[in-house]
This record gives structure tokens, sequence and C-alpha cells, in this order.
């Protein structure tokens, strides 16, 4: 929800025209964050000045506005600072006016970027609104730049206010999630920038080397947090924290002495890494302020357990990782990348000849969590499909009772949670506010947390004990589809690992591990058939209302999840059934008109979808079966869509493939713009 960047350069003249373009192109690539509407401030012809552009709708309109204004795009500028942000619309329509960046006055003395949601916004609008601000926006950010200049104008004699301070003062009244860049004439060539809740992260780029790869964290004098009562009492003057202005030695070249450097600030690393590989993950609380080529950060209380120094780590995605090659969306690309990503996922983790699966992130905890009561899997949306799909193995192999909680509901039930018990959140971004709060509340009850994400220092990963990275690469279509095959192959190597004091399961686990082996290229087959599933899509489902997705067992997590994949890209009502459960309502909605897909493939449970297939059928429904390359046993009466056999657990890597297909060809047939589906964003950054 919402995607922020900002670009500082220091002692590299730049053009107007560069700058902007360089914020406008870190702007496209956090679009799939969000992509109601985008916007941009960089400095005017003079300090005093500051230019605001906003567009309602995706990032190429706002390029467009830019290009069409009767500005200087030629002026150069030695050091200048700059912000952009792509909405995600929570608070307020999308417009110009609820667009980012947001600012305090109609002179732009504070200009602010925001991702996240402030939940006090209206006790903080009001008092402000009675002392005399006015309003423009409906949004919640508007009520932070206002609160930026309110402080600002009660301190501004006092010659030791610094931006820092300022930001610290604000930040200290706002509840709710939040990441902010903020911008100022009163501070050129400043940026303050602070996170608690949503991702931010700071790209260094140099021409030489850095002299040391950290930044000393500064905690600053404690300061006195206003009292409720209190609300937006100023900061007293003693209460500033006394900035040691050390020179921070990260941001000197090798010979000592100050060089030109340009600083990337983003909501994640794909809007950075073309310029650098160099970032610095900040913590929640952290006031980072960058001003003459120094990057300085600082906590808002001092003492409170976080390191004193912060380092700057190599990213190791690469630009092209991020592109969209050869395929037309990011969605399909991603599709296509799965017989790759599986493998990265069990890359070093899988010995496929001594049968033996090591995942280092758990070694330290693997007795506790063989001890535990009962292991809890939390997550949202395709992500808690995955807990669904390996529920059943998990708890085959390990005997440990599992039970899958959508974090939304498990926090609403404020389900209890113990010690002994172990919790699971599985999130591709990391940062699912849903799935962070129910991280939070286990955390709070004392329960060992592991993470299982696709982000590197997300809020998740940083979070729990420990965890499984799953390594599927950078996932940008909207719509998840390798993640959830990684996370999928991710809890079943789990399981595998835990039961391995159980010698009555080697068999079994054997045989996954060798069927694992031969992942990759069943999927590669299965994509072979995407020419027949277009023609599918095209001549059968494109012009249907609905579709049903029926199977049964390893089965139903791919009914739910190919039931959400066609729903979020194609905008065609789906619906996953659990085929057992036909009989007890859903059969009322068969006859020869209602689309239907059976996934029957050959399990133990084989029988039981076959009396599924009758029922539909005997009710003159003609679905379209899912089943295994040899079997032979279904009538040519039914198009089928073949793939190859695996054992039971690990059907649904297959299964979910056509179902993927299929959503990508239908979104295309209907003129989707597939990797920005309406109403959607990729990280759910709000409850
Ligand atoms: C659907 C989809 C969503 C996400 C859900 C959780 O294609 O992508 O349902 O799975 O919003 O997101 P993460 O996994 O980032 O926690």
């Amino acid at each position: 929800m919402c995607g922020i960047f900002a670009y500082l350069n220091y002692l590299v003249t730049k053009d107007r025209k560069t700058i902007v373009d360089t914020l406008v192109s870190g702007l496209a690539r956090l679009e799939y964050r969000g992509y109601d509407s985008a916007g941009v401030s960089v400095d005017g012809d003079t300090t005093e000045e500051v230019l605001i552009y906003k567009q309602v709708g995706k990032v190429a309109a706002l390029k467009k506005l830019i290009s069409e204004q009767k500005c200087d795009f030629g002026k150069e500028f030695v050091s200048h600072c700059g912000m952009a942000h792509t909405r995600w619309a929570t608070h307020g329509e999308p417009s110009p006016t609820n667009s980012h960046p947001h600012r305090s006055d109609p002179n732009n003395e504070f200009t602010v970027v925001h991702n996240g949601i402030i939940t006090n916004y209206k006790e903080l609008k009001t008092v402000l609104e009675n002392k005399g601000y006015r309003f423009e926006s409906e949004t919640d950010t508007e009520a932070v730049a206002k609160l930026a200049k309110y402080l600002y104008d009660s301190q501004k004699d006092n010659q030791t206010l610094s931006f820092t301070a300022l930001v610290k003062g604000v930040i200290k009244e706002l509840e709710g999630a939040f990441a902010l860049i903020f911008k100022s004439i009163h501070f050129p060539n400043e940026i303050v920038a602070t996170r608690r809740g949503s991702p931010l992260l700071v790209g260094v780029k140099t021409e030489k080397k850095l002299k040391v790869d950290f930044v000393d964290v500064e905690f600053g004098a404690e300061e006195k947090v206003p009292a409720p009562a209190n609300l937006l009492a100023p900061p007293s003057a003693e209460g500033h924290p006394k900035l040691r202005r050390s020179q921070s030695r990260a941001f000197l070249s090798e010979d000592g002495l100050p060089q030109p450097i340009e600083f990337f600030l983003a909501s994640d690393p794909s809007a950075i890494v073309e310029h650098t590989k160099r970032v610095l993950y900040l913590e929640d609380d952290d006031i980072a302020h960058i001003s003459d080529g120094e990057l300085h950060i600082h906590r808002l209380r001092r003492d409170d357990g976080m390191p004193s120094v912060r380092s700057i780590q190599t990213l190791e995605i690469e630009l092209a990782e991020i592109m969209k090659g050869r395929f037309d969306h990011f969605m399909q690309k991603e599709i296509y990348e799965q017989p790759e990503s599986v493998v990265n996922t069990m890359r070093g983790r899988v010995n496929f000849e001594s049968h033996k699966v090591t995942l280092g992130g758990l070694k330290a905890y693997l007795a506790t969590i063989r001890r535990c009561r009962r292991i809890v899997f939390c997550a949202c949306g395709t992500s808690y499909h995955s807990c669904v799909a390996t529920r059943a193995i998990f708890e085959e192999l390990t005997e440990i009772p599992v039970s899958v909680e959508l974090a939304s509901d498990f926090l609403d039930r404020k389900t209890p949670i113990f010690r002994d018990d172990v919790c699971v959140f599985v999130s591709q971004s990391g940062e699912t506010a849903d799935t962070i709060l129910a991280l939070r509340y286990c955390l709070e009850r004392g329960a060992l947390c592991l993470g299982i994400t696709n982000t590197v220092g997300s809020t998740i990963s940083r979070e729990t004990h420990c965890g499984v990275h799953i390594n599927a690469g950078p996932e940008i279509g909207v719509a998840s589809t390798k993640a959830y095959t990684s996370q999928f192959i991710a809890l079943v190597m789990m399981a595998i690992q835990l039961s391995e004091d159980r010698s009555s399961m080697t068999q079994r686990r054997n045989d996954i591990i060798d069927e694992l082996y031969k992942l990759s290229d069943h999927i590669k087959a299965v994509l072979n058939s995407d020419k027949e599933l277009q023609q599918l899509a095209k001549e059968v489902l494109y012009k249907e209302k609905s579709l049903l997705i029926m199977g049964r067992g390893f089965q139903n997590a791919t009914c739910l999840e190919g039931a959400l994949k066609i729903k979020e890209v194609s905008y065609m009502h789906s619906e996953g059934i659990l085929a057992g459960e036909l009989k007890h309502g859903p059969l009322a909605l068969i006859d020869e008109n209602m689309p239907v897909i059976l996934i029957m493939t050959k399990d133990s449970l084989y029988p039981k979808v076959q009396s599924a297939l009758q029922q539909v059928t005997a009710r003159k429904g003609q679905p379209i079966i899912i089943c295994n390359d040899d079997d032979d046993g279904i009538s040519k009466q039914y198009k089928t869509i073949r793939i190859p056999q695996t054992v039971d657990c690990l059907q649904g890597l297959l299964t979910i493939i056509p179902l993927q297909l299929l959503s990508y060809h239908l979104a295309v047939l209907h003129g989707v713009d597939v990797d920005f589906p309406r109403n959607l964003a990729k990280s759910v950054t709000v409850e």
C-alpha cells in the first residue's frame, strides 16, 4: 500500500530533469504497491520554493503531466533532495488533492510522503483545525505535514531546533503505522525519514569505497513524552536531543575526505538496486537524517535495547530479476520462473543423495519445536493457502497438531496462545499488517515465532525468532504465483526436517525428497500446455460469469488458490469447493450452464472424487478435469488438463500451475491490467 521514494545528490551536479526522472523511475518500480495516484516534490528555483506535481492514475500519467509543465528542467543543482509517492488509496478517493506529497501550507514549507495509516489523525486534525490550520485533503497524512509546521512555528526561535528533533516531536504524537519522509524549505538539502511498522531502506552510492561499512546510531538526550492531556504541546527546549554531530565515518571515503554521494530511500529494494546495492534497512522508531552528504541515525528513545551501529549491507538481487524480460507481464514471467524458483528454494537445503533436509535458520530451534504442544500457521490470502496445502503432510510427518489461521480472523478472535506453542508466519512480502500484528500478539504471549518470507530484511523476518527465506526472487505481479509454490516447498522441507528423528517416516520422507528432485521438470511439462490453456480460456471460459473449482484432500488448497487467482486478475467470480461438501449445498449450483473444474489426481481419495464427478454429471454438469497424464480411465466426453503424477502431498505444486495460467489468460482476454488488478496492492501494510 503505497510506495515512497526519495533521492538526494550531494556534490553531484544534476539538472532538474535528471532528478525528476530518477524520482519517477523509482516510483515506477514501486508501482505494484499502489497505483491510484502518484506525485513528486522537488526544489523550485530558490531554496524557498518547493514544486509539487501530482496526478491521478499510474506513474506514466504523472510523467506526462510533469513533461507538460512550464518549468526550467535544465536548472542544475549541486546538492538537492526530492521525494515521490505512489498511492493505494485508504483515506479519501484517488484525486490530485488526496495524492502525496502532502504539504503543511500553501507555501509548501513542509512536504511529506507516507506509507501506512495514522490511526489518530482525526484527533490531530481536530486539534490543528482549532489552532487555525485549514486542511485540503481527506488523508491522514496531511495531519503529519501540518503538525510539523505547527511544532516548527512554536519553536522557530529556538536555535537548537534541528530537523531531526522536529520530526521526533511529530512522530511522538502519531499512532498507527508509518514510513515517512520529510522535506522542508527551512532545512534545505536535508531529508528526515522514519518508520514504525512500514518498511523503509536507504541506498548509498559513492564513486569511492566507503571508509567503514556501518553507521553509528545516535541516541541523543531523553525527551519528555507529552502526556495525553498535553497532546501537541510543543517539545520543550531542554527536551530536544543534544545531537552529537560527530563526523559519520561511513561517509568519508577511504582517504578520509567527504565525497560526492547519492542517497536513495525507498519502501523496498526494487527501486534502489539499479542505482546501488549498498543499503541500510531502517528499524522501527529510527529517525534517519541525511544532510551534507552524511546519514545519521537517531533513535526516538534512548536505551531501548537497539544496537548502536547499523551495517550497510550489499543487496543480492539483480535488476534483471525485477524486469519483465521477454514476457508481457510480471505475472506471466513469474509463473514461468517456477521451474527455477522452486530449485532456488531447495538449493543448499535438500540433499537428494542422503535424503536429508537442512534449514539452517531452524537448526537451533528444532528440539523446542519438536517438544511444542501444537503448531499454528498464520497468514493471509495466497500465503494462507500454502499453509492449507501443507498442513496434512506436516501433521503426518511430525505428529504435532497443526492449526491454520487467517491472520485477521486470528486477531479478531483473540485466539489463546501459550508459551509452548510454535507459531509460523508465512508472508511473501514479510510486511502484511495483519500477519505482523498476529506475530506481535504471539510474541507477547511467549510463543516461539518462525517466519517464512520472501523478503530479506522485512519486518516479519526481523521480528521472528528464526525462520526460512523462500528465495523465490522478487515477485512484482500483484497476484502471487511463484511465492506460493516456494512457500509450499519451504513448509514441506520444514516438516521433513522436523520429522528426521522419526524412523517410521523414513520411507515417506525419502519418497517426497525423490519427487522434489523431479519437481522442476514436472513444472516445465505443465508449462508446455500453456497454448492449450490459452485456447481453453478463450473458447470455453472467457465469456462465463462464474467458475467453480472442486477437489478434496491435498487438492483443497489448489481449489482455494486457483479460485483466488481467477477472481483477482480476471474479475470473474470463482469459488474453490471441497468436493466432500458438494452434497451439503454447492450441488444446488450445478446445471448444464455452470462451468466447473474438477481436480482428480491419482491419490488415496481418487474414488471419492470420482463420486463427486458422478454427482456433477448427474446434474448435467460438464466439468473440465485436471488429471494425471496416464489416467486412461477418464471418459473422452470430458475436456482434460493433463499433468505429471507426483507424490500426493506435492501434487498441489503441479495442479496449481494450469490454474495460474488460466487466470492469466482470462485476465488478458478481459483486458485487465494483469500486474495491477483494480483495488489491490502487492503489499497490504494496513489492517
Ligand atoms: C493473492 C495475493 C494475496 C497475498 C496476501 C498476503 O495473489 O498475493 O492474497 O498472498 O495479501 O501477502 P503476503 O504473502 O505478502 O503476506
